[in-house]
């Protein structure tokens, strides 16, 4: 079956494009550039397209005049690659509940919102297995996906076994292990264990992703507040400093250097975080970040809402001033800031966030936001925060380029799976939990009105979400 996109503005990583795009069976055969060849990527783009066309069953050159089993009208809107959100948590064990989205609901979300590939979190618990792990997570994701995901592995047991079977973890698709400096006695890690998982990292050509925030110190003050009877969801933030954002992330970028492998800081949110990567980066060190769309246009105030309603906002890094945010739309455009994720680790306010009412230690940590990440971060190219190619580099290109998915995904270039999202940037909408499709009863961003909108969303060549309505099935996910 083949497919023709006609009419949109196709925008990758390095530009703007007036193109049409033929997808054939589940692969992207060509990108018809319309009209005269007038610069540079205009000219690459026909010559990719006579040449993807020559071996095709439809196609012509420069100029588009081929034919499709199916045409879809995208003009007037943009033709992006599908989202890639590279740190989703569902169906995740977390302070003695578990994230509400199932694979089945987050992917579905998720294609909402125009993300086409997601990437989560297997969760090693300790005294277990990292292969043990993956096989559990798989069990929870196969057939049940509505678009196409990968796993990194969180490794919270770290000894001589586990060090061993990264390389397994490696063979089986898994190059990314995420570990903790905060939450001790549960996922939190020494500083040596750390510095033996960097070096195995080095040694076998893995990413070790970081959560820095100091949680040794962190615990100190969450215990002196709920002891002085500060117990209200605010807290969660202020026992949480910035500084200590910035140390741990500091203390993690130079294990990595000792260590000599790449790292990743994962949820960035402060200033002083950001401030170490910049200068590691200026250093020549492999060291990238990861901000979300929570810490770009949520802050502080939102944590102290009255009436427990801050409960909903309370992950960790928590929430910052705006000055904060300010920093981080500045970091994403110097590329200090290389990727756009959403941390998506949806619980219910009711009965989940509740469970820590009278003490904010016990609020189940994270926030839902899958489904509105490429929503958000188009918002930021109409508020001139950044520009368009930097929103599909940030939400697509680039998590693609970092987790071994690029060429295949995150580009719109024959070749590459027809992971396409047609978005509208004149429609307005509303944030509501009334109207989204997670499976968690708020939203963050209830009463949010924005500017664009995912018209469709196409998973390997097949449509998923047409003008709001799912089209796809759980299990097509791969
Ligand atoms: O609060 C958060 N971020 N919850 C999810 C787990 C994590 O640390 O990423
Ligand atoms: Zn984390
Ligand atoms: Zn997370």
């Amino acid at each position: 079956m083949s497919m023709l996109i006609t009419g949109g503005t196709v925008v990758t990583a390095t530009g703007t494009l007036e193109a049409d795009v033929l997808i054939v069976g589940e692969k992207i055969a060509a990108v018809l550039a319309r009209g005269p060849a007038t610069d540079a990527a205009t000219y690459a783009a026909a010559t990719a397209a006579t040449d993807a066309a020559s071996s095709g069953p439809a196609g012509t050159g420069p100029t588009s005049n081929a034919s499709a089993d199916t045409v879809i009208d995208a003009s007037g809107r943009y033709v992006i690659p599908g989202g890639i959100d590279a740190h989703t948590h569902m169906e995740m064990p977390f302070g003695g509940t578990f994230s509400v989205d199932t694979f089945e609901t987050g992917t579905r979300a998720a294609a909402h919102g125009g993300t086409t590939t997601i990437i989560d979190f297997a969760v090693q618990a300790k005294g277990t297995s990292l292969l043990g792990t993956l096989d559990k997570w798989h069990e929870k994701a196969d057939g049940n996906c509505a678009v196409d995901y990968g796993f990194h592995m969180i490794v919270s047991d770290v000894n001589d076994a586990t060090l061993k079977e990264m390389e397994a973890c490696i063979g089986a698709g898994v190059t990314s292990f995420k570990m903790f400096m905060a939450y001790p006695g549960v996922f939190y890690a020494t500083d040596g264990e750390i510095l033996l998982a960097m070096q195995q990292a080095q040694r076998t050509g893995a990413t070790i992703m970081m959560h820095a925030e100091n949680g040794i110190a962190i615990d100190q003050l969450v215990a002196q507040a709920v002891a002085a009877g500060r117990t209200d969801p605010v807290y969660h933030g202020l026992t949480r400093p910035p500084e200590l954002e910035g140390e741990a992330t500091s203390r993690a970028i130079t294990l990595a250097r000792v260590a000599g492998c790449p790292l990743y800081i994962v949820h960035l949110s402060a200033a002083q975080a950001l401030e170490a990567v910049a200068e590691a980066r200026d250093a020549g060190q492999n060291v990238f970040a990861e901000t979300c769309p929570q810490y770009l246009y949520l802050t502080l105030d939102d944590l102290a809402r009255p009436d427990f309603e801050g409960a909903k906002f309370v992950c960790s890094p928590p929430l910052r001033t705006a000055d904060h945010a300010a920093a981080l739309w500045r970091g994403l455009r110097t590329n200090d800031l290389a990727v756009v994720s959403t941390d998506h680790c949806p619980f219910c306010f009711k009965e989940q966030k509740e469970l820590g009412r009278g003490d904010f230690s016990k609020i189940p940590n994270g926030m839902p936001g899958v489904e509105h990440r490429m929503d958000l971060l188009h918002q930021g190219v109409v508020s001139g925060e950044i520009t368009l190619p930097r929103w599909v580099e940030t939400c697509a290109t680039t998590p693609a380029r970092m987790f071994g998915l690029y060429p295949r995904k995150g580009v719109i270039a024959p070749g590459a799976d027809a992971d396409i999202v047609i978005y509208d940037p004149a429609v307005r909408q509303t944030l509501s939990a009334a109207t989204h499709h997670m499976n968690v009863d708020y939203s963050a961003y209830e009463g949010m009105e924005i500017t664009g909108k995912v018209a469709v969303t196409i998973s390997r060549g097949r449509v998923v979400v047409a003008d709001g309505e799912f089209k796809g099935s759980p299990g097509r996910g791969s």
